[in-house]
C-alpha cells in the first residue's frame, strides 16, 4: 500500500474515532434528559408485601430456577436511599415502573392505598432531588389474576383494563409525571412472551426447547401486538382528553430495536435489510405514525395479522408523543431463508421475517456486542422513515457476569460509545431527547436472574441488607454528568486508575 494511502486509511480511523470520543454533557441541549433505569418487578421486591398480588412475571420466575423478584434490590424499602445515590451521581431522570398489582391488586377495582403512598413517596423522593421521573405503566408484570380470567393481552378485554390502570395513575401521580410510556418495548415483548416462551406470561406453541403451558406462536405475537397498540392508543387518548392540557406530559410507546445492517452489499441482503427493518421496527411504528401494518407483513401474514377499523387506525395514529428506544446491540442481516439468532426462535415472528440475522461480533443472549454505529443506524432510519419523531433511548447498557468485578471498564467504554452516538444522531438532525443506562443498579434480570447484571451500583445479593458499590461506571458516569469528565481526554484513564485503588465490595 502506498504511503499515501496508509496515511489517508490512519487520518479516518483517528477522525472516526475522535468524532464519536470527543463531548462533554455541554454538546448536548440543556434539556436532554441522561437518566438510568429499572422496573418494578425488578427492583423493588417486597412482592407480597402491603398488599400486592401476584404478577404473571411472579409466577413465571416462581416455575424457573433462575431465582425470583420476591426481594430484588429491596427498592420497596430502600427507595429513599436509591434517590440519594441517584442524586449523589449526578442523574438528571429516573426511569422505573409501576407494578400494576401493587396499585390495584385485582388487577381492576379498588386502589390499595399502600401500593398508591409508596409511588407517591417515591415520586416526591425523585421530585426534592430534581431528578424527573420517567414512568413505565406496564413492564411484563401482568395482574396473575387478568391473566387466569381471560388470558391477558391476547384477549381484548385488556384494553379497557390497561386504560382504567392508566387512569389512576394520571389522576394520582400526574401532576409530578411528565414522560410516560404505556407499554415496555413492546415488539420484543409480544414475540418473546407470545411466541418464544421466553417471558413472563411464557406462551408458545409445542417446541423441544421450552415446555410451554399454553399458545400458539404463529398467532399470539400478533393478537397480543394488536392489544397493546389498541391499549396505548386508548390510554393515550385518555390522557389527552383528561389530563394533558393540566398536567402537560408527553405519552409513548418503546420498542426493541436492535440495529440492522445488511451483511454484504448485495441487492438482496438489502432487501432482506428493509424486511427485517418492517418486520421489527414497522410492526408498532407504521400504525403509529401512518395509521396501519406494513404492508409486507401484512402479504406474508395474511389473516394471521389482525386488521386494524378505520376508528382504530385513527386513534392508533399519531398516539405516541414520542418513541422509546431500547438498543442494545446489533445484528447482519441476510437472505438466506428462515431462522433466527436464537435456535428456539424459529417458529413464529423470526420464521415469518423470514431473513438471517448474524452476530455482529461475539454477541450472545448475554454478552452483547457494543455498535454504537448500528445505534446511529436506528435513528437515522427513524428519522427518515417515521418523520423523524421525538426519541428517548430507554435502555442500553452492558451486561456482565455479576459479581465479576466493581472495575467495569468495559462497561464505562460501551455506555461511552453509545452516548457519542447518539450525539453524532443529533448533529444529523434526529430529535433524540434523552438516554436512559439500563440499569441504575443490579436487578433480578429478565432472562438471567442473578447471574448476569448491567447496573452501575453494584448489589450483594446474598446480604440481606442488600448493600450497593458504586462501580467504575457509576463515577464515570456521574464524571460525565457533572462535567468533570471530557471524553476526549485521559481523564477516564485517570478515573480507572483511581479507582482500581477503591474497589471492593
Ligand atoms: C429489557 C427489559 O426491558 C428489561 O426488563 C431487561 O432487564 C433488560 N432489557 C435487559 O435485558
Amino acid at each position: 500500500m502506498k504511503p499515501f494511502s496508509q496515511f489517508f486509511i490512519f487520518l479516518v480511523i483517528v477522525l472516526a474515532t475522535s468524532y464519536i470520543d470527543a463531548f462533554t454533557r455541554n454538546d448536548f441541549p440543556e434539556d436532554f434528559l441522561f437518566g438510568a433505569a429499572t422496573s418494578a418487578y425488578q427492583w423493588e421486591g417486597a412482592a407480597d408485601e402491603d398488599g400486592r398480588t401476584p404478577s404473571v412475571w411472579d409466577t413465571f420466575s416462581h416455575s424457573y430456577d433462575t431465582g425470583n423478584g420476591d426481594v430484588a434490590c429491596d427498592g420497596y424499602h430502600q427507595y429513599k436511599e436509591d434517590v440519594k445515590l441517584m442524586a449523589d451521581m449526578g442523574l438528571e431522570a429516573f426511569r422505573f415502573s409501576i407494578s400494576w398489582t401493587r396499585l390495584i391488586p385485582n388487577g381492576r377495582g379498588p386502589i390499595n392505598p399502600k401500593g398508591l403512598l409508596f409511588y407517591k413517596n417515591l415520586i416526591k423522593e425523585l421530585r426534592s432531588h430534581g431528578i424527573e421521573p420517567h414512568v413505565t405503566l406496564y413492564h411484563y408484570d401482568l395482574p396473575q389474576s387478568l391473566e387466569d380470567e381471560y388470558g391477558g393481552w391476547i384477549n381484548r378485554k385488556i384494553i379497557e383494563d390497561f386504560t382504567a390502570f392508566a387512569d389512576v395513575c394520571f389522576r394520582e401521580f400526574g401532576d409530578d409525571v411528565k414522560l410516560w410510556t404505556t407499554i415496555n418495548e413492546a415488539t420484543i415483548f409480544a414475540i418473546a412472551s407470545y411466541g418464544e416462551g421466553l417471558t413472563p406470561p411464557g406462551h408458545c406453541s409445542p417446541n423441544k426447547f421450552i415446555n410451554c403451558s399454553t399458545g400458539n406462536s404463529s398467532t399470539e405475537p400478533y393478537l397480543a401486538g394488536h392489544n397493546m397498540l389498541l391499549a396505548h392508543a386508548s390510554s393515550s387518548k385518555l390522557y389527552r382528553l383528561k389530563y394533558k392540557s393540566k398536567q402537560r406530559g408527553s405519552i409513548g410507546l418503546s420498542i426493541f430495536a436492535f440495529g440492522l445492517s445488511p451483511y454484504t452489499n448485495s441487492k438482496d441482503d438489502e432487501i432482506a435489510t428493509q424486511r427485517a427493518k418492517d418486520f421489527l421496527f414497522g410492526w408498532m411504528l407504521k400504525p403509529l405514525v401512518f395509521g396501519d401494518y406494513p404492508s409486507e407483513m401484512k402479504r406474508t401474514l395474511g389473516s394471521r395479522l389482525p386488521v386494524f377499523s378505520e376508528e382504530e387506525s385513527e386513534q392508533v395514529k399519531g398516539s405516541s408523543d414520542f418513541v422509546g428506544i431500547i438498543h442494545y446491540t446489533t445484528f447482519y442481516v441476510t437472505n438466506r431463508a428462515s431462522a433466527s439468532i436464537f435456535p428456539i426462535m424459529n417458529q413464529g415472528f423470526f420464521k415469518d421475517m423470514g431473513v438471517y440475522m448474524i452476530s455482529t461480533g461475539n454477541s450472545s443472549l448475554f454478552e452483547w456486542e457494543a455498535t454504537p454505529w448500528g445505534l446511529e443506524g436506528v435513528l437515522e432510519h427513524l428519522k427518515q422513515s417515521y418523520n423523524n419523531p421525538p426519541i428517548y433511548i430507554l435502555e442500553n447498557g452492558k451486561p456482565m457476569k455479576h459479581d465479576s468485578m466493581l472495575q467495569d471498564t468495559p462497561r464505562v467504554e460501551y455506555i461511552q460509545g453509545y452516548i457519542g452516538a447518539v450525539l453524532n444522531a443529533i448533529k444529523n438532525g434526529s430529535d433524540t431527547r434523552g438516554y436512559f443506562v439500563w440499569s441504575m443498579i443490579d436487578v433480578y434480570e429478565l432472562l438471567s436472574g442473578y447471574t448476569t447484571s448491567f447496573g452501575m451500583y453494584y448489589v450483594n445479593f446474598s446480604d440481606p441488607g442488600r448493600k450497593r458499590s458504586p462501580k467504575l461506571s457509576a463515577s464515570w458516569y456521574s464524571g460525565f454528568l457533572n462535567g468533570t469528565i471530557d471524553v476526549s481526554s485521559q481523564d477516564t484513564i485517570q478515573l480507572q486508575r483511581k479507582f482500581s485503588g477503591s474497589s471492593s465490595f
